[in-house]
């Protein structure tokens, strides 16, 4: 059909998925090499259906539960027969839309896809600020905003997990939009894989973005008859800003997609003995270290890397899983039952993506990591990743894991992956499936992880990646709670959590009280403030406690109880940022609310010290006006109103790094 009408044009007119190569230039959403070698992809619609309940992704996370109803819109290119449905999931108790696509290639021959985004979403305006959540090892996701310029711009990853560099979530935001004020749009992508979040603003001010699987080194063959499916979106807009599009993202995130093995209750509070010990360690040790911790509160003790294969430091042992005797005479069988009796329960750090070339494993099965084996390969930590785009590999790792498992008590892993793909090639695929591996190992990983939830209900598995480096609401759907970074420095945290929070619930951030000076910045802080940073999050400590001083032990005792008794305003309380810790030099401030807003707890620590400071007069959030609150427990008693509104009076501070809570409990009935 030839299109006469000048006024129209595809490269002016918003599109719910952008077409390839036949007249709309701007970012495309999907990319398909046919039979003949073209690459033109002419998108029209066939037809729609609503129904209720929300659609499910084999293999792939999505959000889940009740009350949703799901669009789908099926798209078709006439000249090649690819079909595309674009589906739609709308919660509305949450005001949370997820989106997803499937690729059906309905004609005769053989295509390839080189692009699928999840999401393509236009914006008839392009003055927007584009918020990213970026950084490195030890200082994951600080806050990046910026107004989106004419052209390309956006994050993505080609480490073949979401990363410590850059995050898949991203803000779309007003250029005056703050916490309570402005119209602001955020989209996570539920993918652990490399991904590509790009916006374009266009030259008639207008905004693509889409988001999706990096297309960088993504070819994947689909034959007549078959279908491809993109991972989950989930989008939320906000016309009030920055904290009820972060309060919905926790509510849905916490009550949609999580799958907490023991839902409601409260998580045990833990003692790791990574930071402790290092690989450098006997049961006695452990034990020890165990044995204080359980006499000051702790209920879960999780042993680190390092019990394994031949594991003392990290160029030998991985893919071996069987439990190192010299460390742990008479294994799991004769060490966890001396947890237990602690009264505790135990926990196991595994890394089974991994394999170093020093290991049984690697000697019997060199052709099990990624690598061309003509070339040389690069090394990451001292190892080399496993192919998880294999079954055969999968199986063998799941099957030893198991007998790990099954060989004691064991409640609790903690799941790591410690580098980033390279030599993305895998021996067991032909040439031209090549290109299918990045996104078959992120599907082999939550393969795994799916078995393992379905076999054994009742075990707790936290995500870690070298700390954050794959800290994604895909991976949320597997493990509930991730370490949020390797650095336990507790004033580095506060920004490090305060990014982290846009998206992810509190109880999702896995936090820890370590020793000083502390292990990655050198610097002091006091016990109180490394409990307050702490707090925020899952809580737990990761040092030698028997170490501490009497007093010191006093306050993590105080500390642990303190957690026990608020976790639930903590962890399911709505969060409120109250100070932006890039632009508040001097201190950094939150607050959790229960959801009847009778209580809430506001942490505030201090980053930097001077003479003759200023007083802080904090302004509270979320507390109902029209009710009084005593704070810690005083006969006084504060009006929501005059806290939210002309704040609470802190007293001077004196020295660095000094933290102080308030625990709000309203003494009047709304
Ligand atoms: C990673 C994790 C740490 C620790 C070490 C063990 O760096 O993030 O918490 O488990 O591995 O090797």
């Amino acid at each position: 059909m030839c299109i006469i009408d000048s006024t129209y044009s595809l490269d002016v007119l918003p599109q719910e998925y952008s077409t390839c190569g036949v007249g709309d230039m701007r970012l495309t959403s999907a990319e398909v090499e046919h039979a003949n070698g073209s690459f033109l992809l002419d998108l029209r619609y066939v037809e729609h259906t609503i129904h209720s309940g929300k659609y499910a992704l084999e293999g792939l996370p999505a959000f889940h539960g009740d009350d949703w109803e799901t669009l789908s819109v099926v798209l078709r290119d006439p000249s090649s027969d690819v079909e595309i449905e674009l589906l739609y999931g709308v919660c509305e108790a949450h005001d949370l839309i997820t989106r997803s696509v499937r690729i059906t290639n309905r004609g005769k021959e053989d295509i390839y896809l080189h692009k699928v985004m999840s999401l393509c979403l236009d914006f008839c305006r392009g003055d927007l600020d584009l918020i990213t959540f970026d950084g490195g090892h030890t200082r994951e996701r600080n806050l990046n905003r910026a107004p989106l310029r004419q052209g390309e711009q956006g994050v993505s990853s080609v480490r073949g997990a979401s990363s410590h560099q850059h995050n898949p979530f991203v803000i779309f935001c007003e250029h005056d939009a703050g916490e309570e004020n402005g119209l602001c749009y955020g989209a996570a992508l539920l993918y652990s894989g490399n991904f590509d979040a790009k916006a374009e603003r266009c030259q008639f001010e207008d905004t693509r973005f889409v988001m999706g699987i990096h297309p960088y080194g993504f070819r994947w063959k689909l034959a007549p008859g078959e279908r491809f499916t993109a991972p989950e979106a989930a989008l939320i807009c906000s016309p009030d800003g920055f904290t009820p599009m972060t309060h919905r993202f926790h509510r849905a995130i916490r009550e949609h997609l999580i799958r907490d093995p023991h839902p409601g209750e409260r998580r045990p509070v833990l003692i790791n003995n990574w930071e402790a010990t290092e690989f450098d360690f006997n049961a006695d040790q452990l034990v020890g270290i165990a044995a204080e911790s359980a006499k000051l509160g702790m209920e879960l003790f999780v042993m680190d890397d390092g019990w394994f294969g031949k594991r003392d430091d990290d160029t030998s042992g991985l893919g071996d899983w069987q439990v190192n005797t010299s460390k742990l005479p008479g294994g799991l069988e004769a060490f966890v039952p001396r947890i237990k009796e602690l009264g505790m329960k135990f926990g196991l750090w595994v890394e089974p993506e991994m394999v170093n070339v020093d290991s049984d494993l690697y000697r019997l099965h060199p052709d099990w990591a990624l690598g061309e084996p003509t070339r040389p390969q690069a090394f990451g930590r001292s190892q080399l990743v496993l192919d998880f785009a294999r079954e055969d590999v999968r199986n063998y790792i799941y099957d030893a894991i198991c007998k790990v498992l099954d060989s004691a008590d064991i409640s609790y892993i903690k799941w790591d992956m410690n580098r980033s793909l390279a030599d993305v090639w895998s021996s067991a695929l032909p040439p031209d499936r090549q290109g299918e591996v990045y996104h078959r190992y992120v599907l082999g990983l939550y393969d795994f992880l799916e078995r393992l939830h379905r076999d054994y209900p009742a075990l707790f598995i936290e995500g870690c990646s070298g700390g954050g480096g794959r800290f994604d609401a895909g991976m949320l759907y597997y493990t509930p709670q991730i370490w949020c970074s390797d650095n336990t420095d507790a004033i580095d945290r506060l920004k490090i959590q305060y990014g982290t929070s846009f998206c992810y619930p509190v109880s999702t951030n896995g936090s820890h009280v370590s020793a000083v000076p502390n292990a990655q910045t050198g610097r002091c802080t006091p016990i109180e403030t490394r409990g307050v940073a702490a707090m925020s999050g899952t809580f737990g400590y990761e040092m030698d406690l028997g170490k501490c001083t009497e007093a010191e032990k006093a306050i993590v005792k105080w500390q642990t109880e303190m957690f026990k008794e608020h976790w639930k305003l903590i962890q399911e309380g709505d969060y409120y940022r109250l100070t932006d810790p890039f632009r508040n030099l001097d201190y950094t401030a939150w607050q959790h609310v229960s959801p009847d807003r009778s209580e809430a707890l506001v942490s505030l620590v201090t980053c930097s010290t001077r003479a003759a400071q200023p007083f802080i007069r904090l302004r509270l959030k979320g507390l109902d006006p029209a009710r009084k609150y005593s704070v810690n427990g005083s006969e006084n008693l504060y009006g929501g109103d005059a806290l939210m509104y002309a704040g609470y009076p802190f007293p001077l501070f004196s020295g660095e790094y000094q933290s102080v809570q308030l625990y709000l409990k309203s003494k009047t009935n709304p």
